[in-house]
């Protein structure tokens, strides 16, 4: 292995990732007068030229599962990876329909809680059917955001670009 490899990422940007549940592989085709008639490749590209448009250096990374094991895992390898790298500048979560049901993704978001998390919601929950009312992972997120569609996503990506400002994280 040369020697560059071999170095500590020092200088590698803070990274946000952008988790999503199950079902939101299918945006576009699933209940579009509810979830919109965008994709999730339309909403990944607007963030990335979000934050391409925002000049801060900052990675962003995308994750959409079926599977809840997966999204534990991939959270645990954030959890793990914490004080590496540039850091983890915050996370966009929208645990879909666990949002209502897991308590064992919130256990996993709860390990999150040094970085900035944010909650969004495609449609506003608590408009529709009661047993969509309640989020297990409300009062762990620092911002939430529902009912405005993939311009959630968006809100949500700003806010956490504010954040990771003001907490003077190496994004200039
Ligand atoms: C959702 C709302 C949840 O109730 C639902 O199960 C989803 C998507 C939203 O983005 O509006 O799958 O999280």
């Amino acid at each position: 292995m040369s020697k560059k490899k071999d170095a500590p990422a020092a200088s590698a940007p803070p990274e946000i990732h952008v988790l999503n549940g199950p079902n939101l592989n299918m945006l576009g085709f699933r209940e579009p007068e509810v979830y919109g008639h965008e994709t999730l490749t339309d909403l990944e590209k607007k963030l990335r030229d979000a934050v391409k448009e925002s000049g801060l250096k900052v990675k962003i990374r995308f994750f959409q599962t079926n599977y809840e094991g997966e999204m534990l895992d991939y959270i645990h390898s954030l959890v793990l990876g914490l004080a590496q790298k540039g850091g983890l500048g915050g996370i966009l979560i929208n645990p879909a329909a666990w949002t209502h049901t897991s308590i064992a993704i919130r256990d996993a978001v709860m390990m999150l809680k040094p970085v900035p998390i944010v909650e969004v919601h495609l449609s506003n929950p608590l408009e529709r059917e009661e047993f969509r009312h309640h989020s297990v992972i409300e009062d762990l997120a620092d911002y939430r955001i529902a009912g405005m569609g993939q311009d959630g996503y968006l809100e949500g990506l700003r806010w956490l670009l504010s954040e990771m400002q003001k907490e003077r994280l190496d994004v200039h």
